[in-house]
C-alpha cells in the first residue's frame, strides 16, 4: 500500500518543519506548504515522498488552489496539520485593526478554509485527521497577547465545533496547544509593545522553551489518538472548578 499523505502548512520552519520530518520518518508522504520556496525545496530533498507547494495561506484563493494541487499530486489527503501562523504583540489600547485583521486571516480564516477544502476529500476517503495548532496563550489572559490569543481562541472554537460535525464521517479534528517553543516564532511576531512585557515583572520566571521536535511528537500523538485536545504539558490542562 502507498504511504498515507499529510499536508503540513508552515513546513519551512520550526514546529511545521519538525512535524514534516517526524511524519516522514513515521511513514507519511508529506505535502510541504509555506511561502519560502528555497527552504521547502531543501527540506523536500531530505524527506522521502514529499512534495513542495508554495503558497501564501493568508490568501484564501491560494489555500483552495493549494489543497486542490496537493490532492491532484498525491490522489489523497489523510492528515491536515494547520500549523502556519504568526504572533502579534500589542496592548489592546494600541491594537491596530488592520494588523489584527491580517493575523486573523492567517491564524483563523486560513485554517477554516483549509478544513473546508479538505473535509470533502476525507469524507469520500472514509476517514481523516485534522490537527489545528492553537497556543497555550488561549488558556491565559496575558497582557499584550489579546489579538493573537483571541485569534487562536477563535480557532479553538471552530475546531471543537468541526470535530462534533464531522465525527460521523470518521474525521477526527484535534487541537494541539504548544507552550513557548524555540523557533523563529518570536522573531516573526509583529510587535507593537506598550509598557508591559508579557512575562516577568510579576515575579514569575519564564519556563524553559520546548523544542520543535518535542511539539512534533505531540502532534503525532494527536494524529494517532484522535483526541480533542493535546496540551504539550500536563500542567497546562485547565483544572476542573
Ligand atoms: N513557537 C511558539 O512559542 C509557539 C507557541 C504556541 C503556538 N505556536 C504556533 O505554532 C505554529 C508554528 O509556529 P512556529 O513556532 O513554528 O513559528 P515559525 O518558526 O515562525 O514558523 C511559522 C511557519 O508559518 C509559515 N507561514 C507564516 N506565514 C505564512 C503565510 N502567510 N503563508 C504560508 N505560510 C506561512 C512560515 O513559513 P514562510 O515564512 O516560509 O511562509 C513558517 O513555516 C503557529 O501557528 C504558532 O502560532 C507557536
Amino acid at each position: 500500500m502507498s504511504r498515507p499523505v499529510a499536508l503540513v502548512t508552515g513546513a519551512s520552519s520550526g514546529i511545521g518543519l519538525s512535524t514534516a520530518r517526524l511524519l516522514t520518518l513515521s511513514g507519511w508522504s508529506v505535502a510541504l506548504v509555506a511561502r519560502s520556496a528555497d527552504k521547502l525545496q531543501k527540506l523536500s530533498a531530505e524527506l522521502e515522498g514529499s512534495a513542495v507547494f508554495v503558497a501564501d495561506v493568508s490568501e484564501l484563493a491560494a489555500v483552495r488552489k493549494m489543497v486542490s494541487d496537493v490532492h491532484q499530486h498525491f490522489g489523497r489527503i489523510d492528515v491536515l496539520v494547520n500549523n502556519a501562523g504568526q504572533g502579534y504583540d500589542s496592548p489592546i489600547e494600541q491594537t491596530d485593526p488592520d494588523t489584527f485583521r491580517h493575523v486573523f486571516e492567517l491564524d483563523v480564516m486560513s485554517p477554516l478554509v483549509t478544513m473546508q477544502a479538505v473535509i470533502p476529500i476525507m469524507r469520500l476517503q472514509g476517514s481523516g485527521s485534522i490537527i489545528n495548532i492553537s497556543s497555550g496563550t488561549t488558556l491565559m489572559a496575558l497582557p499584550n497577547m489579546g489579538a493573537y490569543s483571541s485569534a487562536k481562541r477563535a480557532l479553538n472554537g471552530l475546531s471543537l465545533t468541526a470535530r462534533a460535525e464531522v465525527a460521523k464521517d470518521h474525521i477526527a479534528v484535534s487541537l494541539v496547544y504548544p507552550f513557548i517553543t524555540a523557533t523563529d516564532f518570536e522573531k516573526n511576531t509583529i510587535k507593537q509593545l506598550g509598557q508591559t512585557e508579557w512575562f516577568g515583572g510579576d515575579g514569575h520566571e519564564i519556563p524553559p522553551a520546548d523544542t520543535a521536535e518535542f511539539v512534533a511528537e505531540k502532534i503525532l500523538e494527536a494524529i494517532r489518538t484522535g483526541v480533542a485536545e493535546v496540551y504539550v504539558h500536563e500542567w497546562m490542562k485547565p483544572k476542573p472548578e
